[in-house]
């Protein structure tokens, strides 16, 4: 019996070294160490025995069980390692690895670089550059600016109202002009800031018209500001950008928040003025309005207009873009086609 044990044993110890994987080493441990295995059925005859030999035999048996559990605990130990490394192998990211070629790098939209170098040059003139909200309502987008319900002004700008229910006072401003209010009531003069930003007008897309598009605003509030200074800083502003061969020039024209008003024209920047098809054969193109803060939109924020006087511009910063890199159509700017954007 105790060379059948010993037999045993040592067959049982290399299966269960062999066992390839965790199932493999189950079936061993079942088939040596469970109720069907040689080892319990030895143990079953050690009644039929006398006690000395029972003890004897007894305690070899428990002494190669004990064993043979530990070798099995030990395997398996050793197979879970195994295969948590091969896990970590198999899902392993690497982190470093390149496509190659490498992806090609996207750049700033147009609209965005033109905003940009626009905010640049108003900050070198010494403005700081202020935001405001897209979706307005009717005070600040019209009443604040001189523009009372039922003006006719009104019509100069198609308005697109959010449905928020009656009154009808909710709306996607239609130009930024909105932000000067909103300035003017944050900080107290002197104000030197430009508002750049996202309009909307109810417009059908063409080639001088998007439904939405974008403005740069400009507003100026200081002691004893002319209508000099307006056209100083406009004429600053369109050599620094456009170079020094293009100069500005301003035409009366009427905006409800302004009093004197003008449209702000530069010398075409195709033909340098001296008359091409962009240009209609004028020499100049329509960059903007501007004009002096008229007294009753100081009233509407409570600045007093015999202390303060100030100037306010504003223009199609999508228009500045097209007039820079020569495109014909605004819609260009909106496709988004990589083709056209590329060029950029
Ligand atoms: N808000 C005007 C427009 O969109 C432009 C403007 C701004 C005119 C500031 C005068 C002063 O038409």
């Amino acid at each position: 019996m105790i060379e059948q044990l010993e037999q045993l044993q040592a067959d049982a110890a290399a299966r269960i070294a062999a066992a390839a994987d965790l199932d493999g080493l189950h079936a061993v441990e079942i088939d040596v160490l469970g109720k069907r295995s040689t080892l319990t059925d030895l143990r079953k005859q050690l009644g039929g025995l006398d006690p000395d030999e029972r003890r004897t035999l007894g305690q070899r048996l428990n002494d190669a069980k004990a064993q043979l559990e530990a070798a099995v605990v030990a395997r398996r130990a050793d197979l879970e390692a195994t295969a948590r490394t091969a896990q970590l192998a198999a899902e392993r990211l690497d982190l470093t690895e390149r496509l190659d070629p490498a992806p090609a790098r996207g750049h700033l939209h147009l609209v965005t670089q033109t905003r940009d170098r626009l905010e640049d040059v108003f900050v070198g003139l010494g403005f700081t550059v202020a935001e405001g909200p897209e979706v307005e309502d009717d005070w600040y987008n019209f009443e604040a600016l001189n523009i009372p319900p039922s003006h006719p002004a009104r019509g100069m700008w198609d308005t697109l109202y959010v449905d928020a229910g009656e009154p009808q006072s909710v709306l996607l401003r239609t130009h930024t002009s909105p932000v000067q209010i909103r300035v003017m009531q944050d900080v107290a003069p002197p104000i030197y800031a430009v508002m750049p930003g996202r309009v909307y007008r109810r417009d059908t897309a063409d080639a001088s018209h998007m439904p939405v598009f974008h403005q740069i605003e400009g507003l100026v509030v200081d002691r004893g500001i002319t209508f000099a200074d307006l056209a100083g800083t406009l004429e600053a502003f369109t050599s620094a950008y456009f170079g020094s061969a293009i100069h500005s020039r301003l035409r009366p024209s009427y905006f409800p928040f302004t009093e004197p008003s003008a449209e702000y024209d530069i010398n075409c920047v195709f033909c340098e003025g001296s008359g091409c098809r962009t240009c209609a054969q004028t020499g100049w193109l329509e960059l903007g309005g501007c004009g002096m803060v008229h007294p009753n939109v100081f009233a509407a924020v409570g600045i007093d207009p015999e202390e303060w006087s100030g100037f306010a511009f504003g223009f199609g910063i999508d228009r500045l873009a097209l007039m820079r890199h020569g495109v014909d159509d605004l819609r260009e700017l909106f496709t988004n086609d990589v083709r056209f954007l590329r060029q950029f």
